[in-house]
This record gives C-alpha cells, structure tokens and sequence, in this order.
C-alpha cells in the first residue's frame, strides 16, 4: 500500500505547526502565564521552547521521516539489539496510550468551546433557552459537544493525509491567525488594556529560578509543540525527503511559539480590560483567577459588557479556540490510527471510526465522572506522561540511533547539514542537555 505524503513544505509547516498550535496555545499558556507571575513565565517559556522543547522536536521529526513509520514500528528500528527494539516498541506503545487518553479530555474542553461559539448566535435569533444550555455547565451537553467534536475530528482523519490533515490545516490556519489579530487589535482599544499589556511583558526577574514555574514552563512546551507521544514522528514521516528538515521544524517550532505569545496578547490584557468592567479576576488571595473560570466565565462576561460588538467578538472568539483544537485534534487522533492502519494492514476510513469511536467512550467515561477524573487525566498525561515519554525519544535519538543514520537523514534535504550550526549543536543537546534537564526537574517535582 502507498503511504500517505503531505504534498508540500508549505502543507507540512500548517499541518504540524496546527497539531502544535492548539488548547495549549490560546488557553493554556496566558493561564499558565497569568497563575506564574506574568513577564517572568513568558521569558523562561521562550527560552525552554527554543533550547529544549526545539532539539526533542527535531529528534522526533527526524526518526519519523527516515522510518516512514509510526513511533511503535519506528522507535525498534533505531537498533540492532533485542532489548532495545522491545524497549523501543514499549515507549511508542505508552506515546498511543497517552495520546489517545489526551484526546478524550481535549474533546470535552473543545466540545464546551464549540458550544459557546454557537451560543452568540442562539442568542442574536432569540433562542434564550438554547443559550442557556449551551453555556451552563451540564451533563447533557457536555455528552452532546463531545461527541459533536468527535465526530467532526473524525470525518477529517478519514479523509487521510493531503485530503484530510493537510487540506484542512491550510484552511483553518491562516483563518485563525486573521481573527486573532483582528482581536488583539479591538481588545487594546479599550480601557485597561496597557495595564494588562504591562504586566504581561514586563518580567519580575527575581521569579525566573522558581523551581516552580520552571516545571510549569517545561510542561507547557512540551505540551504545546505536542512532544513525546509519536505526534510530531507521525507528520515528519510524511515529509519530503527533498525538504529541509530543519528548516521545516524551525518554522513549526517558531509559529508555535509565536502563536502562544500573541494569544497571550489577546487573552492577558482582555482580563485587565474585564477587570476594569467590574467582573472579578483576582481570587481572594489576590492571585488571577484561573483556567476554565478565565475562558468560560471572566471572558463571556466581558463580552456582555461590549453591548452590540459583544455576540460578534464572543462568536469570532470561541470559533478561533474551536479551530486551533481542531487542527491539534486531528494530530491527535492520527497518531493511533496510522499505527493501526500500518501495522495491521487496516483501512484508514474504518479504522478512524473505530479507533475515534473508543477514544469518545472514554471521553464519555470521563464526563459522567468528571469531578474526580478530569483533573486527573489531565495532570497525569501533561505532566507526568509526555516530559517523560520526551526524554525516551532524545534517548532514543542520541544514545541508541548511530549518529551517522541521523547525519544521512538530515542530509538528505539539507545537503550542507555536516558544517551546520545545527549538526554541531543538536547531537550533543539531545543526547545530554535534554534528557537532562527533564531528569533534574522530575526530581526536583518530585
Ligand atoms: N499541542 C497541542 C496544543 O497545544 C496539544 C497536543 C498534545 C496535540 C500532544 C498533539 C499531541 O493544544
């Protein structure tokens, strides 16, 4: 069978840069940035995004495309020996467990954010009861939005590699980067927004060694950049062996970046601005206010502060976070069904269904369960699960993979890569600095 190709470096970048680009950017990092200090998480998080969470990346995409394989398939290829190809096989399988747990609770949260899209609307045709349901909290619609996203996420996978992944990333990037920036630009028009603007820019330099926020910053990048669980190997082996690699991975790693950091532009000053409208943002220690209460509570209710202006700014708004969920969703959803489909000889369409159909029970698992389990699934996979499963992969790239394989790889579309900055520092990062670093700061959490 003919494996799947993304059709051009331009469809690679919107592809992978989608998968990167996700929750983690446009919610989970101005909160991450709001609950640690404000400037000082912004300066760590760039810098460990760059010097850490860009070489784990970079191992990821290069093993990917020279195995044309999925993680499980492609991590025992790396060696010749038996105890580290079962090693191998073991830490993919643990990346498509993770991801697909990932995936359930990402569907429920994109599931709400969809709801609220439609609720502006609902709003504006006088549907007052439909409005209410769609944003109050309640087990009836938490079950219907998640299966609607499911769904939508599956119709997309099924489609395969340039008909499903790369034709919608080309759509749904490009619109969301517009209706972010038309955002930012209408939101620092109002009051209160350059005291917001300030706190988010300007860094409180005594935070920047707070074991506690560098732990945070390391979660986050290697959340975002959507590392450590086969993702990013599954869209390198669907690259070109005629691009640049490194190039292409650079570009992903800084739309990623760039994307988080101008959503904190939206999102950081919009609670100031909310602030200033009379809707609480500081808890009673004096601390900002949270994740779920900051999107789903702080920013609706400025929104209803705006008069007329406010159902369009909500609508463009939650449309903006359904689409970044929707292109990371598909990323998600892909790593288990390529496995599927290339190990055991399956067909894409009915394989997305089935594999999608599972990853919704427990989603539905996790619904009827939601006050214990949620939290939970969340910190287990994003904490634990990926930085661990990361510092596995950069083991893999720079201590089991001979560094020559690695070389010829890169070289392939990259014919200089031997005298690169890149080659004199990469090898060395990802066989020390990184495995590492994540060592020291799980012993530190721990
Ligand atoms: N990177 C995505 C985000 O920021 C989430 C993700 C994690 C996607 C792991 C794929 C794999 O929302």
């Amino acid at each position: 069978m003919q494996r799947g190709q993304f059709n051009s470096k331009a469809g690679f970048i919107m592809a992978a840069a989608g998968a990167a680009v996700g929750l983690g950017n446009v919610w989970g990092f101005p909160t991450q940035v709001a609950s640690n200090g404000g400037g000082a998480f912004v300066l760590v998080y760039l810098l460990l995004a760059f010097c850490l969470a860009y070489p784990a990346l970079m191992a990821e995409l290069i093993i990917g495309r020279s195995a044309r394989a999925n993680a499980v398939t492609a991590l025992p290829m790396l060696t010749d020996k038996p105890q580290l190809k079962v090693g191998g096989r073991i830490v993919g399988i643990a990346g498509l467990v993770t991801v697909a747990v990932i995936l359930s609770f990402y569907a429920i949260i994109a599931g709400w954010l969809i709801a609220f899209a439609i609720a502006p609307v609902t709003q504006f045709l006088g549907f007052n009861e439909a409005e209410k349901w769609l944003t109050t909290f309640s087990l009836s619609r938490n079950v219907a939005f998640t299966f609607f996203f499911m769904v939508l996420t599956i119709i997309i996978i099924s489609q395969g590699i340039s008909n499903g992944i790369e034709r919608w990333s080309k759509r749904m990037m490009p619109a969301l980067i517009v209706i972010l920036i038309a955002l930012i630009a209408y939101m620092l028009t109002l009051p209160n927004a350059l005291v917001g603007l300030e706190h988010y820019l300007k860094p409180d330099f005594s935070q920047i060694f707070n074991s506690q926020l560098i732990i945070s910053a390391m979660g986050q990048a290697f959340f975002s950049l959507s590392l450590g669980v086969g993702c990013m190997l599954i869209y390198g082996s669907y690259l070109s062996s005629d691009e640049n690699i490194v190039k292409a991975g650079a570009w992903v790693t800084l739309l990623d970046v760039g994307l988080a950091f101008i959503a904190g532009l939206l999102i950081i000053p919009s609670m100031y601005i909310a602030s200033h409208f009379g809707v609480e943002i500081f808890d009673a220690e004096g601390a900002l206010l949270s994740s779920d209460t900051l999107i789903f509570q702080i920013l609706p209710a400025l929104f209803e502060q705006m008069g007329s202006a406010g159902p369009i700014v909500a609508l463009l708004f939650f449309l903006l976070m359904s689409l970044a969920a929707l292109t990371s969703s598909i990323s998600l959803l892909e790593v288990p069904v390529a496995y599927v489909v290339e190990a055991h000889d399956k067909k894409r369409h009915i394989t997305s269904w089935v594999i999608g159909g599972l990853i919704t029970l427990l989603s539905l698992i996790i619904v009827f369960n939601f006050d214990w389990l949620f939290g939970l699934v969340i910190a287990i996979t994003t904490k634990y699960s990926q930085p661990l499963l990361g510092l596995f992969f950069c083991v893999y790239a720079g201590w089991v993979w001979q560094r020559n394989n690695a070389l010829q790889e890169i070289k392939k579309g990259f014919e200089d890569a031997e005298n690169s900055f890149f080659w004199k520092i990469w090898p060395w990062y990802v066989k020390f600095v990184c495995p590492l670093f994540i060592i020291i700061m799980f012993i530190h959490a721990l």
